[in-house]
């Protein structure tokens, strides 16, 4: 939101968004065709975007901005007008989902679903109140405690006879997502929680026409994963081990010290690897790699996180050879770009008429989220050519296939 408010004003640059910066080309090369994406789809404008949300603690945007210390006081300064209206609605909140921080700003009464209601409510106060022609919602909170899909996760009926009845298995994010799906909100996960990965909230999206992606933004280490690994492969070469560790100080790392909520997104950082480099079809490279990744809080580093990679290859004749890699990254200043882009091209998907799991935006995620039965594409190379294959097709332009021969005929 301070970004936003920052690009708006001309204060900085919208480094890392695809929306704000990037180009998209169109016919042939020789064609001199590359409009930026801005001007090729018909996406919404910074200056008619409108923020709100929700949060446990009371702060304004503008307090919390300040306490995080990721962006410079001077920056700050000259956003705070903007960012000091926007105050947090009281959360939905369970302890036994987030176990590390509590604050006071939670919905306390009623059931499950008396929640859900009052998060609609909080939706249509919101569009009101601001005018809003359109709504997205992005789950940026912190990370659930680990859970699988249950029974109550199977159908609508289940599912809101579970909400009456309180069920332990619908976690929070559960319950912002069923209420941004029956307001007729796209919902997009920032965070590895299982939330919309279960059959009723596929198909509430699905049936309500309104698209839904996740899970875990890809920004950092994950990141630098899928930069690497598909290169790796590109040249089989082989690997025999990937050690990945982190050291972060903010609020999500003191979240992730909680065992429940690490393992959730262990998983996510984990399935990366094997679905990149396919060991069963090319087991003499990648057969029984050791893959490791570990995240310790440490304050003192605040949002300024470092991520080491020990990488251990082998080449021609099995030679081993080995690549460090240490990224010194800003969670945050990683982590901008991504929600912008995503609140933009889901609400150009919506415009779109496409509805339920929006595979063209797993480009954005660790975890992408594809329809049962289909393994998640998460070579970033792969993703971003599908990505732009879908605006391409979206406005009736050529897909290219980069095969190129009419330059040789
Ligand atoms: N680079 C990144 O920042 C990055 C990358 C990938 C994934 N993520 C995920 O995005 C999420 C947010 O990351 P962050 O660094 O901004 O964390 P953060 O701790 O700074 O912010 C999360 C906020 O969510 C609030 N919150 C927790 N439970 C809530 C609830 N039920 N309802 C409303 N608010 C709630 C917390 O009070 C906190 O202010 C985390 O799940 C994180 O793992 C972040």
């Amino acid at each position: 939101m301070a970004g936003v408010e920052a690009v708006k004003r001309g204060l900085g640059v919208p480094v890392g968004s695809l929306t704000q910066l990037s180009t998209i080309r169109l016919g042939k090369r020789t064609d001199g065709r590359s409009p930026l994406i801005k001007d090729f789809v018909p996406l919404a404008g910074l200056n008619d975007l409108v923020f709100g949300g929700w949060d446990i603690y009371e702060d304004t945007a503008y307090e919390a901005a300040a306490n995080a210390k990721v962006l410079d006081k001077d920056l700050l300064t000259q956003v705070k007008d903007p960012l000091s209206a926007i105050r947090p609605m009281k959360a939905v909140f369970d302890p036994e989902y987030i176990r590390r921080i509590n604050g006071p700003n939670v919905k306390t009464e009623g059931t499950k679903m008396d929640k859900a209601q009052m998060l609609m409510d909080d939706i249509e106060q919101f569009r009101k109140k601001h005018n809003c022609a359109r709504l997205v919602m992005v789950w940026c909170a912190s990370t659930e405690v680990y859970h699988k899909p249950a029974a109550v996760h199977q159908t609508l009926k289940d599912f809101e006879c579970g909400l009456m009845k309180n069920d332990p298995e619908i976690a929070p994010s559960q319950i912002y997502a069923y209420a941004a799906l029956k307001s007729g909100v796209p919902f997009a996960n920032g965070a590895p929680n299982l939330t919309t990965d279960t059959p009723v909230l596929l198909d509430l999206a699905r049936e309500r026409n309104i698209p839904i992606c996740g899970k875990d933004f890809k920004t950092g280490q994950t990141f630098m994963k899928t930069l690497i690994a598909p290169g790796l492969k590109a040249r089989m070469l082989g690997l025999s081990g990937w050690f990945s560790t982190n050291i972060l100080g903010n609020r999500d790392g003191e979240v992730l010290e909680d065992p429940g909520s690490f393992k959730t997104k262990e998983e996510t950082k984990l399935s990366v690897l094997d679905q990149i480099l396919q060991p069963k079809l090319y087991p003499e490279l990648y057969k029984d790699f050791y893959h490791a990744v570990r995240i310790n809080y440490y304050p003192p580093r605040g949002d300024a996180k470092e991520g080491w990679d020990n990488i251990d290859i082998f080449g021609w004749l099995g030679y081993p050879m080995q690549i460090k890699i240490d990224f010194l990254c800003r969670d945050s200043i990683l982590a901008a770009p991504l929600v912008l882009d995503l609140v933009l091209f889901m609400d150009l998907a919506q415009r779109t008429g496409m509805r339920g799991i929006q595979e063209w935006l797993s480009f954005y995620f660790k975890a992408p989220m594809t329809a049962p039965g289909l393994y998640p594409e998460h070579d970033i190379f792969i993703q971003l050519m599908k990505l732009k294959n879908t605006l391409r097709w979206m406005r009736g332009e050529d897909l290219i296939t980069h095969l190129g021969l009419e330059y040789y005929d």
